[in-house]
């Protein structure tokens, strides 16, 4: 029955995709074909577009603040104000193509559906610029009034095509998906506008080589991003090397915290988290049983079940942990999850016995991963479980001991073949932190291949 409904949904997913890809692409003609394109200064749009795939390439990602050096966005704006709402969907739907098949190697679908929607929102952007008084009033800041419109109009499209593939996809409520994707942090989008109309204002004073005078400050950023982020990195691989040590003395436990990071990731992907909160939950993820280090081996290493006063010291261990991970800077938010990974639903975990209410869904989703890469794992005292025999454990005990959202999207995962059991690199040595792939925050990375 609940296969059937599943399917349905899925079914459902499907269709509202390639939906989104049909008009998308149909709105964009007939924004094109309304158009006069004959007189456009083709090495101009050129030199925007250049600018806009740099934007779009590693060039333009921040690792900072989990967005980018400079957004696609504010050169989408100029080139709607510039050149009008034809070109600058044109050059918007191809970048996102490039993006998609160079930059990102997603899936030709993921590809093509980014082009649709980000195409589909430049034109309604430029259409509603077009259609607003002061337009072309460049000679003082009148334009900003339209810019701004079609600034909103952009984000409008952009996020409602995004958070209802998101919610289809990973079959959760339209709302929770929006309300999990918002953090002021988006704010920052706002800076947009104003770059947009210097874009505007240099260009109408000077042409389009005044791109370059852009291009070096967003080179300068370029850089200091990359040394901050070099610094954090080897920060975090310092910390997750103490946590490959803890766990190369137990041949049981090898890996294990890489892979409850790898799956966590996963889900938390699915489930429409943004980049910042995915890379927060990878570091959680390795870093979740750091406490461990201050818990004797006879209890970490014991070949049986523990006894009520050494359980009682292991439920130390996410204590410990935060206690550890609060102290570094780039890992303070990654504290919560150390501390309340072994947080329950039914309020009956540990150390602090939180309700359902009270835990955050990053830590739901370790809880769960964790009780899976160690139901799938080899102990001294049982062989491990198949992934299927986890997975029914799982259903088992969801909603008491797991999250029952989490538990539905890790068997969604499975059933459609997107969930990468790691039981195979048990005995290879575990990398450490990688950094995290940063991916554009208004572009689908679901599991729609
Ligand atoms: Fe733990
Ligand atoms: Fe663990």
């Amino acid at each position: 029955m609940d296969t059937q409904r599943d399917r349905r949904k899925r079914w459902l997913f499907h269709v509202v995709y390639w939906a989104f890809i049909l008009v998308g692409y149909g709105f964009m003609a007939y924004v094109v074909r309304q158009h006069d394109t004959a007189s456009l200064p083709w090495l101009a749009m050129v030199a925007f577009f250049v600018f806009l795939l740099l934007a779009d390439s590693r060039l333009g990602e921040s690792q900072v603040s989990g967005g980018r050096v400079m957004s696609s966005k504010s050169i989408v704006l100029s080139s709607i104000a510039l050149f009008g709402a034809a070109p600058a969907l044109v050059m918007e739907a191809i970048s996102a193509l490039v993006r998609g098949f160079v930059f990102r190697h997603t899936t030709p679908r993921k590809a093509l559906f980014n082009s649709a929607m980000l195409g589909t929102a430049a034109g309604a952007a430029g259409l509603t610029y077009e259609a607003l008084p002061w337009s072309d009033a460049f000679a003082g800041p009148a334009f900003f009034a339209p810019l701004a419109v079609a600034m909103l109009v952009h984000s409008l499209v952009n996020h409602v095509m995004l958070v209802t593939i998101i919610s289809l996809d990973a079959q959760v409520p339209i709302e929770r998906v929006y309300q999990r994707g918002f953090s002021w942090s988006r704010l920052r989008s706002l800076l947009d506008l104003p770059f947009a109309g210097l874009v505007v204002l240099l260009y109408m004073q000077a042409g389009a080589w005044t791109l370059l005078l852009v291009l070096f400050p967003m080179l300068a950023l370029y850089q200091s991003d990359r040394l901050y982020q070099r610094n954090k990195e080897a920060h975090i691989n310092s910390i997750a090397a103490l946590t490959t040590a803890l766990e190369a003395d137990e041949p049981y436990t090898h890996g294990h915290s890489y892979r409850v990071a790898k799956y966590a990731v996963e889900i938390g992907k699915s489930l429409g988290m943004t980049e910042p909160e995915l890379e927060t939950l990878e570091y959680g993820g390795l870093l979740h049983d750091i406490g461990k280090i201050a818990i004797t081996n006879e209890i970490i290493c014991k070949p049986g079940r523990l006894t009520d006063a050494e359980f009682e010291v292991m439920k130390t261990h996410p204590t410990i942990g935060a206690d550890i991970v609060e102290q570094i800077r780039f890992l303070s938010e990654a504290t919560d999850l150390v501390r309340h990974h072994h947080e329950r639903p039914d309020g009956r975990g540990y150390p602090n016995g939180l309700a359902n209410g009270e835990i955050s869904l990053g830590c739901h989703i370790l809880n769960v991963c964790d009780a899976f890469d160690a139901m799938t794992s080899d102990r001294p005292y049982r062989k491990a479980l198949t992934v299927e025999q986890a997975m029914e454990e799982l259903v088992r005990f969801k909603g008491t001991q797991f999250h029952t959202e989490v538990v539905d999207c890790m068997l969604q995962l499975y059933h459609r073949g997107e969930f990468d059991s790691l039981r195979d690199m048990r005995l290879q040595p575990t990398p450490l932190v990688m950094p995290p792939t940063a991916s554009s925050e208004e572009t689908v990375h679901t599991g729609a291949s």
